[in-house]
């Protein structure tokens, strides 16, 4: 089996971030979600990974690199235009061959093993099989009705409520996926659906199993998502601190800190995670909060952020919580009067004061 992971596309409700770095590149504990995908896959002892690139493919190429640190071997597949998950199945034909594949999609983030649903597939010697996973609001994603534990139909963001299963973007197919793909038009939002090829498979008498996702699983896409997903991951940190005092601070709880961090007069409360060279002086940096590399955090409280390389917040009166700060961003108090608010802020920022 090989693994086919997408990360085309364009990230257009996380901007100004996703400007300037593809949304699967993005940090869950200091970690791109593209990397907890690959781990996963690696985990399953499956070593030939696709990653479907687009506009952002030198960063995710530079970034991913040819596998090695995971011990598999990745190849990169373009595709020209983002024109819908089973146009990307097609473009990555000749990288298939005629082989079952897992297909994921590279900016969700869930907390279980593929290795059941690959059970699933075999055992049922299926056409595909699909990981569902039921949520309050279906409405914007695909969806399957399941009757007697079978799959009986599957609509891509359905207007009106059919099942409150969702289609999370976990797939295994096998090579009868191309020929439905084949004999799927384009959608009303012109793209080539999966959902819509995965229902002509099931329409055309094709096996199509089914697995509920029984953890938890998020789509990145929107800032309250990931810093939903960051918090799930740091909740799974094992490292465990008694509360414990270096350089007057104090840290307590589930933490993963650099070495090089340096942390002076400053509480760290977790699941937290601090990445190499990163500054923490006079501060308190408080559970879910995830601080890239090279970033200061000088007189500031924050928590429930994900905080990119090399931004630096200094004396800010309010906590900064529930916040997406990108690489670079400087949030200063002017220190002096006149204390008004004063910005640079590029195109399609957000300040909630
Ligand atoms: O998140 C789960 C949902 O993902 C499913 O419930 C839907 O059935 C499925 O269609 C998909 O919906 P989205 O509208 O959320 O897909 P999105 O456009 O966000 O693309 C998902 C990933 O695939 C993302 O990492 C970008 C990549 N992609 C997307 C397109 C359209 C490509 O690589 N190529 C593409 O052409």
């Amino acid at each position: 089996m090989k693994a086919l992971i997408l990360s085309g596309g364009t990230g257009t409700r996380l901007r100004p971030v996703t400007f300037t770095n593809a949304k699967q590149l993005l940090p869950l504990a200091n970690k791109p979600i593209l990397f907890h995908i690959i781990e996963k896959v690696a985990k399953t002892g499956i070593n030939k990974i696709g990653i479907i690139v687009g506009d952002t493919s030198e960063e995710v190429m530079r970034t991913v690199g040819n596998g090695d640190r995971w011990n598999v071997d990745i190849s990169y597949i373009h595709q020209p235009l983002p024109l819908g998950l089973a146009h990307a199945v097609k473009t990555a034909r000749d990288f298939i061959e005629d082989e079952d594949f897992i297909m994921l999609l590279g900016d969700n983030a869930f907390n279980v093993s593929l290795d059941s649903l690959i059970r699933n597939f075999r055992t049922n010697n299926a056409d595909s099989t699909i990981m569902l996973y039921q949520v309050e609001d279906p409405s914007h994603y695909g969806v399957a009705v399941v009757e007697k534990n079978h799959i009986t139909k599957l609509v891509e963001k359905p207007k009106n409520f059919i099942s409150d299963l969702i289609i999370t973007g976990v797939y295994i197919f096998n090579k009868n996926i191309f020929k439905a793909i084949d004999n799927t038009s384009p959608s009303s939002r012109g793209e080539l659906e999966i959902t819509d090829a995965i229902q002509e498979l099931l329409s055309t008498g094709g096996n199509v199993t089914f697995e509920i996702l029984q953890g938890w699983w998020k789509d990145t896409g929107k800032l309250q998502d990931i810093l939903d997903a960051n918090r799930m991951i740091l909740d799974e940190i094992d490292t465990y601190n008694q509360v414990l005092s270096k350089d007057n601070a104090v840290y307590m709880g589930k933490l993963l800190i650099s070495k090089s961090a340096c942390i002076k007069n400053s509480i760290i409360a977790g699941p937290a995670a601090i990445d190499e060279d990163a500054v923490i002086l006079d501060s308190y940096v408080g559970p879910y909060s995830s601080i890239g590399k090279g970033v200061v955090i000088n007189n500031c409280e924050v928590d429930n952020c994900i905080i990119l390389e090399n931004a630096r917040l200094e004396g800010i009166d309010k906590r900064i919580s529930g916040s997406l700060i990108g690489k670079n961003v400087s949030i200063r108090s002017a220190g002096k009067r006149p204390y008004s608010n004063s910005f640079l802020l590029g195109d399609c920022s957000e300040l909630y004061l």
